[in-house]
Formats: C-alpha cells, sequence, structure tokens
C-alpha cells in the first residue's frame, strides 16, 4: 500500500516577530542579535515550532510572553546559544593559572575556588581540573585545596557537561592522545572524565545577567566567549560584578579575542605565555 506523507512548510518568519523575539533573547540572556541574524532564528526556533505544535513565530512569541510555559522559555534559549569549545582553550591561560597565579596564591587561607562562568559541554572546567590536579601533583607541599563551580545558561549543556561522557569529535579537539589516555576511562567508542578529576566540579545553572551572590568569592573566574554576545552596557556590567566576586587580588580570564570594559578601574593587566589575564587591583 502506498504510504502517504503530510508535508507543512515552515511558517515564514516576519520581520516584526523577528523583532519580538530577539527583544526577547536579550531581556532573557542578554544575547544580542545584529543585522541580518534571521536566518539563524528561523532555523533555530523552526524546529521548536513543530514540536510544540504552534502555528507561527507570533504565536511562539505570545506563549513566550504569557510566562505560561516556562520549559518553552528555556528552550528557545538554549536553541538560540552558541556552544562551542574545545579542550585546553587557549592554552596560554592554563599556563598563567598553574605558573603564576596558583603559586602566586599559595599561601592565601581557604580552598583555591575557579568559577567556570559560561561551562558549555564541559570542557573547560574539567581541562582546569586536569592541569590543577597536576599541579597540586607535582607541587606536594601545596596546601590548598581545589573547588570548581562551573555554570551555564543552557541546562541542555549543563546535563551534558555533568555527564562528563564524550563522544566522536568531543573526544579529539584541543587533546592529545596520551592526555585522553591520562585523564580519562573509556567507555564503549566513547571517554568519560576520570572520577575524581569530576568530584572538585559541582555544575549549577546561572544566568549572568543575575546576581552573583550566591556563589561566593573566587580566586580565579574564567569567563571565556560569552561576554562578545552582550551589548557593551552588559558586558561591563557583568564584569564590574565579577570584580565583587573575586578574593583581593583574583584574577578574570577573558577568552583570548576579547577586551576588558573596566571603567572603574578594578583590574590591572597582567601578562606572560603570550596571554593576557587580569588582577583584581585590591
Ligand atoms: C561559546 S560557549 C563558551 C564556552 C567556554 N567558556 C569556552 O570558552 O570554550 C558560550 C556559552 O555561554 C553560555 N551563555 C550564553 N549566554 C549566557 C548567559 N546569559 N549566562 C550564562 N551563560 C550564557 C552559552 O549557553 C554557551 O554555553
Amino acid at each position: 500500500m502506498a504510504e502517504h506523507y503530510s508535508y507543512t512548510a515552515q511558517p515564514r518568519l516576519q520581520q516584526q516577530e523577528y523583532c519580538d523575539l530577539r527583544d526577547y533573547l536579550q531581556k532573557a540572556s542578554g544575547i544580542v542579535l545584529g543585522e541580518g541574524k534571521e536566518y539563524l532564528v528561523s532555523s533555530r526556533l523552526g524546529k521548536l515550532l513543530r514540536e510544540h505544535r504552534l502555528d507561527s513565530f507570533a504565536e511562539l512569541v505570545r506563549e513566550l510572553n504569557s510566562g505560561r510555559n516556562p520549559r518553552l522559555r528555556t528552550l528557545v534559549v538554549d536553541a538560540m546559544t552558541t556552544n562551542e569549545t574545545f579542550w585546553f582553550r587557549d592554552m596560554a591561560h592554563f599556563q598563567l593559572l598553574t605558573e603564576v597565579i596558583m603559586p602566586e596564591r599559595a599561601a592565601e587561607p581557604g580552598a583555591f575556588r575557579v568559577w567556570s562562568a559560561a561551562c558549555s559541554s564541559g570542557q573547560e572546567p574539567y581541562s582546569l581540573s586536569m592541569v590543577m590536579d597536576d599541579f597540586r601533583k607535582k607541587n606536594i607541599g601545596y596546601r590548598r585545596s581545589v573547588e570548581i563551580t562551573a555554570t551555564d545558561l543552557s541546562e541542555q549543556m549543563l546535563a551534558d557537561a555533568a555527564k562528563g561522557l564524550y563522544c566522536g569529535m568531543a573526544t579529539v579537539r584541543g587533546i592529545t592522545p596520551e592526555q585522553r589516555k591520562r585523564y580519562f576511562v573509556p567507555r564503549g567508542d566513547c571517554f568519560e572524565v576520570n572520577p575524581d578529576l569530576r568530584r572538585v566540579i559541582s555544575f549549577r545553572k546561572q544566568n549572568l545577567m543575575d546576581s552573583f551572590a550566591g556563589l561566593g568569592r573566587f580566586d580565579v573566574i574564567f569567563c571565556r566567549n560569552v561576554l562578545i554576545y552582550f551589548s557593551a552596557a552588559t558586558k561591563a556590567d557583568v564584569i564590574a560584578r565579577m570584580a565583587q566576586s573575586l578574593k583581593p587580588r583574583g584574577y578574570l580570564l577573558l577568552g583570548s579575542t576579547e577586551s576588558l570594559s573596566d571603567s572603574q578601574g578594578n583590574f590591572e593587566m597582567v601578562t606572560g605565555h603570550g596571554g593576557i589575564v587580569y588582577r583584581r587591583k585590591t
């Protein structure tokens, strides 16, 4: 018997719908969509329309603004985030951490606390755990324990990250076979991060637009490759609040192509190994 397929074309994204979705996204996440990003919204959110049986993008906007469907709100923001990441991204930062920052802060009290502030699928916090563990094994007298707080806005990314299981391209980008052997346990065709390296990391949801008050204060904040999606004003605000979340003379690290907006003069620049990091002045 012949099979019948019904195909419903995706509704076209109208200019007003694009503007409404762009405004919603900026308010919910700080992410600014520039000119000409209609195709991105249409392709990433079109799938959600079908899955939620919504007839148009206007209906999606109405659902979002009604507040009736918190799950849909989360899914829209998740769909619009860019999650590109890989192991030991910007190696200079990891070298500065273990060769400058950890030794400099060796005598500080309490655990050495690091915040990976937009951790995506987890490569950044796990890379931190790996280099910090190596450092502690090489420096047996180092008395500070390590705590890593890894946060992201995307619930999907946090769920993936917390599993610590990597397959396909994610097992090769930025990592050598020797490192894979040292830091992972094979699981079929995939690799799971060694449990000892996972234990020091706690994952939790944190929107950078919201207060950081519940997180405590950190020796180091990695906030890399996320502020590029924000407006200049939001970026400056996040950086000013991060300064308050650092312990005295703690460090802030941004992505290698990002610059610091520091109108309050909270930070001084420290360079080394071809990288730049920022130290809180007081
Ligand atoms: C390009 S990834 C960067 C990952 C990692 N830091 C790195 O440099 O490889 C950007 C991450 O920022 C997250 N993000 C976007 N807006 C955010 C917000 N308002 N609060 C927290 N995380 C956000 C996204 O979900 C995404 O996982």
